[in-house]
């Protein structure tokens, strides 16, 4: 059996969501102290919901595949979903990762939190 499944080749060839948003409302970054990868979440929201989001990955193949599909998910959806938003989701939705690759899916899901946590903070 592949390493990797087609799903996160796909992504990992073709990222979807893949820059910054000038005028984002939202914007978090993390990074993985082990593996030294960066990934920088931005979000435009408006009336509770995720209208456009983008990334910028400095990563493993299975971080850039987990940011693509992370975006995908949560683009179009209400806040209060992207908050629902886990690794473990992300991981499922690119038919699963290697063990070891798991922490990269996490990043995702982290980058997500921080930049709905940024959105929350501008907005209290
Ligand atoms: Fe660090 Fe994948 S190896 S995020």
């Amino acid at each position: 059996m592949a390493l990797y499944s087609e799903k996160v080749m796909d992504h990992f060839r073709n990222p979807r969501n893949v820059g910054i948003i000038e005028d984002a409302n939202g914007i978090g970054e993390v990074g993985n102290a082990k593996c030294g990868d960066i990934m920088k979440m931005y979000l435009k929201i408006e009336d509770d919901v995720i209208q456009d989001v983008k990334f910028e990955t400095f990563g493993c193949g299975s971080a850039i595949a987990s940011s693509s599909m992370a975006t995908e998910l949560i683009k179009g959806k209400p806040v209060a979903d992207a908050m629902r938003l886990t690794n473990q989701a992300v991981a499922e939705a690119l038919d699963g990762l290697p063990d070891y690759k798991m922490h990269c899916s996490v990043l995702a899901e982290e980058a997500i939190q921080s930049a709905l946590e940024d959105y929350r903070k501008r907005n209290a």
